[in-house]
C-alpha cells in the first residue's frame, strides 16, 4: 500500500508561502502533538467546513509551570504526520522554540477574569502562555476558523474572549469531547496512567454524568451538583480532586443555581497524573 505523505513546514516564512497556495476558507487545528482521536476529530470537523486544513504541532513551553511535565510531555512526530495524512490535512506546521520565542522575546497576552479561576488558579501563568501562543499562531496562519476541544473548556472560553477583545478575524469552533467506551475523556496525559490508575480514572466522567443526571432530574442547586461530584470522587482511593465546579460556561463564575447553560468541570489527580474533564448542562 502506498504511504500517505503530508506537506510539512517548520519556519514561518515557509508556512506563509505554503498557505498562500491553499484555498479558503482555511481551518487551523492548533495542537501540541502526540495526537489521539480527540485531535483527529477536530481535523475531521475542519475538513467538513473548510477548503483546506493546517495543523500546528508545537509543545508550547510558556504554558507549562515550573513543576509541570514539559520535558516528559509525550512526543511522536512521525506517528502524528501519518495520522494527519490519513485524515487528509493539507499542511502541518512544526515551529521551533527559537522561531516562536527568539532571543529578546518580551510580549505577552493576558486574559483577565475568565482566566483567573479553576485551571488558572491551579496553574498560574498557564493561560498567559496559551493566549500568547494562540495569538501568534493566528497571526502566522490567518485562519478563517480555528478548532479547539471542549475538553479544555476554560481554554476555549479564554480564547473566545481573546478573539473578541483583540478583534481577531477568526471564528472559534469548539468541538465535542471524545471519550473511551467507559467514559474516560481522551487526553495525551492518559498514557501516564498505569492499569490500576486507568481503571480509577473513570471516576471523573462517572461523577460528571451523575451530576448531569441529577440536573436532568430537576436539581438546579449549584452546591448540590458540586457535592454530588465530590462525593463520587471521594469514593475512589486513587483520586485526589483539585476542584469541582459548576460555573457559567463563558465567565467561569461559580453558580449558586443553574438557570441557563452551565459547565460542570473538575481537575483530579489519579496517582501523579492530573486529569481534567467537563460536561455542559443545557437548560
Ligand atoms: O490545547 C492545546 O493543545 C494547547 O493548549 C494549544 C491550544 C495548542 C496551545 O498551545
Amino acid at each position: 500500500m502506498q504511504e500517505l505523505i503530508i506537506s510539512q513546514v517548520d519556519t514561518i516564512n515557509k508556512l506563509r508561502q505554503a498557505i498562500a497556495n491553499l484555498p479558503r476558507p482555511l481551518g487551523l487545528v492548533p495542537t501540541m502533538g502526540y495526537l489521539h482521536e480527540g485531535h483527529l476529530s477536530l481535523v475531521q470537523y475542519a475538513k467538513k467546513e473548510c477548503a483546506a486544513v493546517v495543523v500546528s504541532i508545537y509543545v508550547n513551553p510558556t504554558q507549562f509551570g515550573p513543576k509541570e511535565d514539559l520535558d516528559a510531555y509525550p512526543r511522536d512526530l512521525e506517528r502524528d504526520f501519518s495520522l494527519l495524512a490519513g485524515e487528509g490535512a493539507d499542511l502541518v506546521w512544526t515551529p521551533s522554540n527559537e522561531e516562536m520565542y527568539p532571543d529578546g522575546y518580551q510580549t505577552w497576552i493576558e486574559v483577565n477574569e475568565t482566566a483567573y479561576p479553576l485551571e488558572g488558579r491551579m496553574r498560574p501563568g498557564h493561560f498567559r502562555g496559551v493566549a500568547t501562543i494562540v495569538a501568534k499562531l493566528f497571526n502566522c496562519v490567518h485562519p478563517d476558523v480555528a478548532y479547539f476541544g471542549q475538553k479544555d473548556a476554560q481554554q476555549a472560553a479564554v480564547i473566545k474572549r481573546l478573539v473578541k477583545d483583540l478583534n481577531f478575524p477568526v471564528k472559534i469552533a469548539v468541538c465535542p469531547i471524545v471519550r473511551e467506551p467507559d467514559g474516560l475523556a481522551l487526553s495525551s496525559r492518559n498514557v501516564y496512567l498505569n492499569p490500576e490508575e486507568r481503571k480509577a480514572a473513570v471516576v471523573l466522567s462517572k461523577a460528571l454524568f451523575s451530576a448531569r443526571d441529577a440536573f436532568t432530574g430537576g436539581e438546579r442547586n449549584g452546591n448540590r451538583l458540586r457535592e454530588i461530584m465530590a462525593g463520587i470522587i471521594s469514593e475512589e482511593p486513587l483520586a485526589r480532586p483539585q476542584y469541582v465546579s459548576c460555573a457559567d460556561p463563558d465567565t467561569l463564575e461559580e453558580l449558586e443555581s443553574v438557570s441557563s447553560d452551565a459547565l460542570l468541570s473538575m481537575a483530579v489527580f489519579i496517582g501523579n497524573t492530573r486529569l481534567i474533564d467537563n460536561v455542559i448542562l443545557r437548560v
